[in-house]
């Protein structure tokens, strides 16, 4: 399932830091970049001496020579020693969930997703790294009318979460705007990403953890709302394009244009395990919008990216890494 990334482009990072590395999207990336021949610089607080998921996630990762792994929290560790000489950041850190962000926790979102992103944009520009590329969020649109979202509609967010990955991606370029700015800032608005070391809070996981084991599946709503759901190679591919591609600055969708309802991906599961997941229907949940689905064509005009790995092709190749780690991933949150 993973595709083949040759370093082609004379804008192809030599040296590049992921924050966020331990998390589900950074350690692909970073696995990505250093078999393209990358030297990557993986930040991240998680303490892998105690965090099983983390530790399981860097896994792959960690005997290979091009990668340098930094525990480091970005609200108040020394940020400038670790962009030395590095040509690219891609800025992934943060408290992602949607339906935790209404609790006491949310202070924890403002200082990880905003405070700590100004601090990193600051010693980007001491540092004069030329590329930063940094996930944003499909949340920041907010509801919709089921049509495609475009880059250049007005932004709604509907969570506090939603709230600082705006907050966060509109710093990110207002710091690029400034005057003499040396860094080209691309923020990527990623759609509802699964496959193998997905979070165990999102709703592919947990779908496929319950077919595969036959725990109950706890579904917020009637199962209706529907997802742009992205494959993580397709968006590991399009967050090196945007590092690479040449003119690419600014917003830009990650998500294929077409969208499912989780209905739909319980019945994927339930024919990949021949049998049906127990569902539990529980209130749908304050913030979560009806539906996502990405105007892809920015992505595609700049980055020359378009979703490859279509829903069911996507979803078994998550339930074959989850059926492979039974005793990493059943762990759900
Ligand atoms: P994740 O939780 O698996 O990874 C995020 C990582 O950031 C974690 O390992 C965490 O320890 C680290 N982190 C958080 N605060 C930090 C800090 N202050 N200093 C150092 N490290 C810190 O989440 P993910 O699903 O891989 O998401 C990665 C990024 O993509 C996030 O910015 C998220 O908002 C964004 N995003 C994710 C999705 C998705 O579907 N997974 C969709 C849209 C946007
Ligand atoms: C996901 C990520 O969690 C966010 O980090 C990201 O910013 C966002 O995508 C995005 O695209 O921007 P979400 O779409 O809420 O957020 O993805 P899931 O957490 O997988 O939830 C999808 C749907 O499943 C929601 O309607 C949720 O209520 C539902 N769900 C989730 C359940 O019914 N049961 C669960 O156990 C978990």
């Amino acid at each position: 399932m993973t595709q083949q990334l040759t370093p082609q482009s004379t804008h192809f990072p030599r040296r590049a830091v992921v924050t966020g590395a331990a998390g589900f999207i950074g350690s692909h990336l970073a696995h990505a970049l250093v078999q393209a021949g990358t030297v990557v610089i993986g930040v991240d607080r998680r303490d892998l001496s105690t965090d099983q998921t983390a530790a399981a996630n860097l896994t792959p990762l960690r005997s290979l020579p091009g990668y340098i792994h930094v525990t480091a929290d970005l609200i108040g560790c020394a940020i400038d020693p670790l962009l030395i000489d590095a040509d690219a950041v891609f800025h992934l850190a943060a408290i992602p969930g949607v339906r935790p962000s209404w609790g006491p926790q949310f202070g924890d979102y403002v200082a990880s997703n905003i405070l700590a992103t100004k601090r990193l944009l600051d010693a980007v520009g001491r540092m004069r790294v030329p590329r930063l590329v940094v996930a944003s969020s499909s949340s920041v649109y907010g509801a919709t009318d089921g049509g495609h979202s475009v880059e250049t509609d007005h932004p709604r967010p509907a969570s506090p979460y939603a709230v600082t990955k705006l907050a966060e991606e509109q710093l990110c370029l207002a710091h690029a705007a400034q005057p003499h700015c040396p860094t080209t800032v691309v923020a990527l608005r990623y759609f509802t990403v699964y496959g193998p070391r997905q979070r165990t809070d999102m709703f592919t996981h947990r779908a496929l953890l319950a077919a595969l084991t036959g725990q109950p599946l706890r579904l917020y709503g009637d199962g209706h709302q529907r997802r742009d759901f992205t494959y993580i190679d397709d968006a590991v591919a399009a967050t090196i394009a945007a590092a690479t591609a040449p003119a690419a600055h600014g917003v830009i969708n990650v998500g294929g244009g077409s969208n499912a309802s989780l209905l739909e991906v319980i019945s994927i599961a339930n024919s990949l395990v021949g049998r049906d997941i127990e569902v539990r229907q529980e209130n749908p949940r304050h913030g979560d919008v009806l539906t996502t689905r990405a105007h892809p064509g920015r992505a595609h005009e700049v980055l020359g990216w378009q979703a490859r790995v279509d829903l069911h092709s996507g979803i078994r190749a998550h339930m074959q890494a989850l059926a492979a780690e039974p005793s990493v991933y059943s762990r759900a949150a």
